[in-house]
C-alpha cells in the first residue's frame, strides 16, 4: 500500500489537527496510525497524493465531512461506567444537594459532559442521581453529553454497551436498568434518551455558546491530549460556560491549579472540585 505520509507532511497536517481540535499528535507516537488512515482515506476518495487529500480537507470540505472523518479515526475513546466513582458520589451528596437549595426550583440544574464519548460518563451520572438522589422528583435536571467524534455520539445514542464498558456497574443497579443481549447489556428503555447527546467541539465558540449555561461540568480524560495552552482556553471556555458558583470536575489526572487561577479549588473526601 501507498505510504503518502511523510514525516514532514506529519508535522503540517498535525499543526492543523493541533489548530482546529486542540489534540496535540506526537511523531514518535502518532506517526503510523495516522499514516495508515491517511493512505486509506486517500484510496477511498481516489486522491493519489498527501498534498491531494490534505487539499481537500481543507478547501474541499464545506461540509466538515472530511474533518469529522478525520476526527473519527484519531480520537482516543475509552471510557467506561462508573469510572473515578467517588466523583459520581460528590455530584449527587454535595453538589446536587447544594445547587438545588439555591436555584429557583422554575430553573432547571444543567450538567454538560464534555467529552462524554461513547456516553457511559452522562448515563453514571444519571443512574447515581435516579438511584441516590430524590431531588429528582422535586425538580428539572438536565443532562448534556457533547464529543468531537460522531461516532462516539451515534453510539451513545443508542444505549448499547459491551460487558466491559458495564464491569463496575453493582449487579442490582445493572439489572434494574439494563438488559441483557447478545452484544452485552441494553440501557433499558426508561434511561434511554435521558441524556442530550450532541456532536461538538469544545474549540469551536459558536457550538459551545449553542449548548447554553451550565451549573456543573464534567471533563474528564481530554485534557491529557491538549498541550497547556489550548487546557487553558479549553478551562476558560468552561468558565464562561458555568453559572456563578457552578463547578467544573477533572480527571484524577488532571489538575486546574496548572491550568488557570480562576477557579476556586476546594477538597470533598478526596475528590477535588473547581467553582467559579
Ligand atoms: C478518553 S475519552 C474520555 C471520556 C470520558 N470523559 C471518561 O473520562 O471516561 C476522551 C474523549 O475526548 C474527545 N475529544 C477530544 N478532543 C475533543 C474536542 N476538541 N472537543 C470535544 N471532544 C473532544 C474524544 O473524541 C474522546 O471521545
Amino acid at each position: 500500500m501507498a505510504n503518502l505520509l511523510s514525516k514532514e507532511n506529519f508535522a503540517k497536517i498535525g499543526e492543523f489537527i493541533y489548530r482546529k481540535s486542540g489534540i496535540y499528535l506526537e511523531v514518535e507516537k502518532h506517526y503510523a496510525k495516522l499514516a495508515k488512515y491517511i493512505d486509506s482515506r486517500a484510496s477511498e476518495l481516489e486522491l493519489d497524493s498527501f498534498r491531494k487529500y490534505f487539499y481537500t480537507l481543507r478547501f474541499d470540505d464545506r461540509e466538515g465531512v472530511e474533518f469529522q472523518e478525520l476526527m473519527n479515526a484519531i480520537t482516543v475513546n475509552e471510557t467506561y461506567f462508573f469510572r473515578e466513582k467517588d466523583q459520581f458520589e460528590v455530584l449527587v451528596n454535595t453538589i446536587l444537594p447544594e445547587l438545588h437549595k439555591r436555584t429557583p426550583s422554575s430553573k432547571p440544574i444543567r450538567i454538560l459532559s464534555s467529552p462524554c464519548s461513547t456516553g457511559e460518563e452522562p448515563y453514571s451520572m444519571i443512574l447515581h442521581i435516579v438511584e441516590e438522589n430524590n431531588i429528582v422528583n422535586e425538580r428539572d435536571i438536565e443532562v448534556v453529553g457533547i464529543d468531537i467524534d460522531s461516532k462516539v455520539i451515534n453510539k451513545a445514542q443508542t444505549g448499547k454497551y459491551s460487558d466491559r464498558s458495564i464491569h463496575a456497574i453493582p449487579k442490582n443497579i445493572l439489572s434494574k436498568w439494563f438488559d441483557k443481549a447478545p452484544f452485552g447489556y441494553q440501557l433499558g428503555e426508561d434511561l434511554l434518551g435521558s441524556v442530550d447527546f450532541q456532536v461538538a467541539n469544545i474549540f469551536d465558540k459558536a457550538e459551545m455558546r449553542k449548548l447554553g449555561k451550565f451549573d456543573v461540568i464534567f471533563s474528564r480524560n481530554m485534557l491529557i491530549y491538549f498541550d497547556d495552552a489550548s487546557r487553558k482556553e479549553v478551562a476558560m471556555t468552561f468558565y464562561d460556560m458555568l453559572n456563578p458558583g457552578g463547578y467544573v470536575l477533572l480527571g484524577h489526572a488532571e489538575y486546574m491549579s496548572r491550568i488557570v487561577s480562576v477557579f476556586n479549588a476546594k477538597k470533598v473526601d478526596k475528590t477535588l472540585i473547581y467553582q467559579k
